[in-house]
């Protein structure tokens, strides 16, 4: 039964939420992504990689989308913080007969675990590379433009601590998949799509997002600290 809570009301209302802005946030991963393969490429693709992050950072619309992410993040985050309390509460003892592995995954029971691993990556990262693009003194790269390629390089491949961010940015990335293999095919169905066809279809594409996306992000830091 939906319980009334302080925001946005009940808890269907709060997963409706939920849903919208992760399937928001799961489209935002495919435009990182598609942008940040830019740096398989290479020194020689460094000024590209340049031009593509000055655009995301201040072309006008983008930036517009970018505030509208942001908040998707923090409100993603808060909402699930207080579905998760709401859900305890509904059932503080858990029923001794009860075995969870029966009817339901191990992400699915620990979505709040792998958001709360996904929210301290996101902090982090962005206080690495979006931070000094905004608000840093970057060197700039023969076209004028900050040398956000470079910081992101030297993060990775710097001896004394690039094993430990790529290990980090692995260990994430694993999070992720566990959370998006729950997440993508959950928000559908509190979405109510829920057809004989197609529900079969989006669980198979969720498995599928879920494995090649975070795969993808992971092969950058591995890939750019093995070819130092
Ligand atoms: C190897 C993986 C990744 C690399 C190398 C990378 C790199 C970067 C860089 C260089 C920026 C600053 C420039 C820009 O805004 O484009 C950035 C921003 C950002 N990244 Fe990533 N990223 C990675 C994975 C991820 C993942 C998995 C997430 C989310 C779960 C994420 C979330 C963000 C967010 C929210 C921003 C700020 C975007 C904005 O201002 O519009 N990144 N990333």
């Amino acid at each position: 039964m939906a319980t009334k809570s302080a925001l946005l009301g009940s808890s269907l209302t709060k997963k409706y939420w939920m849903a919208l802005t992760g399937l928001f946030l799961s489209v935002f991963l495919i435009v990182h992504l598609a942008g940040n393969l830019v740096l398989l490429g290479g020194k020689e693709m460094a000024e590209n990689f340049n031009a593509y992050a000055e655009f995301m950072t201040t072309f006008p619309i983008i930036k517009i989308t970018s505030y509208l992410l942001y908040f998707s993040i923090l409100f993603h985050a808060f909402d699930g913080i207080l579905l998760t309390i709401q859900n305890r509460k509904a059932r503080p003892v858990k029923y001794h007969y009860e075995k969870p592995s029966a009817n339901s995954n191990w992400a699915s029971r620990n979505m709040a675990f792998l958001g709360t691993i996904m929210l301290f990556f996101i902090v982090g990262h962005m206080a690495t590379f979006w931070w000094r693009m905004k608000f840093g003194e970057l060197p700039l790269d023969a076209a004028g433009r900050k040398d956000l390629y470079t910081v992101v390089e030297v993060y990775f491949t710097t001896a004394s601590t690039a094993l430990l961010h790529v290990l980090i940015y692995v260990v994430a990335m694993i999070a992720i998949a566990f959370h998006l293999l729950h997440g993508f095919q959950s928000s559908f169905q509190t979405l109510g799509v829920n057809h004989p066809k197609y529900t079969p279809l989006i669980k198979k594409i969720g498995v599928g997002f879920a494995v090649v996306i975070p795969a993808l992000f992971a092969i950058i830091p591995v890939y750019m600290y093995l070819n130092q």
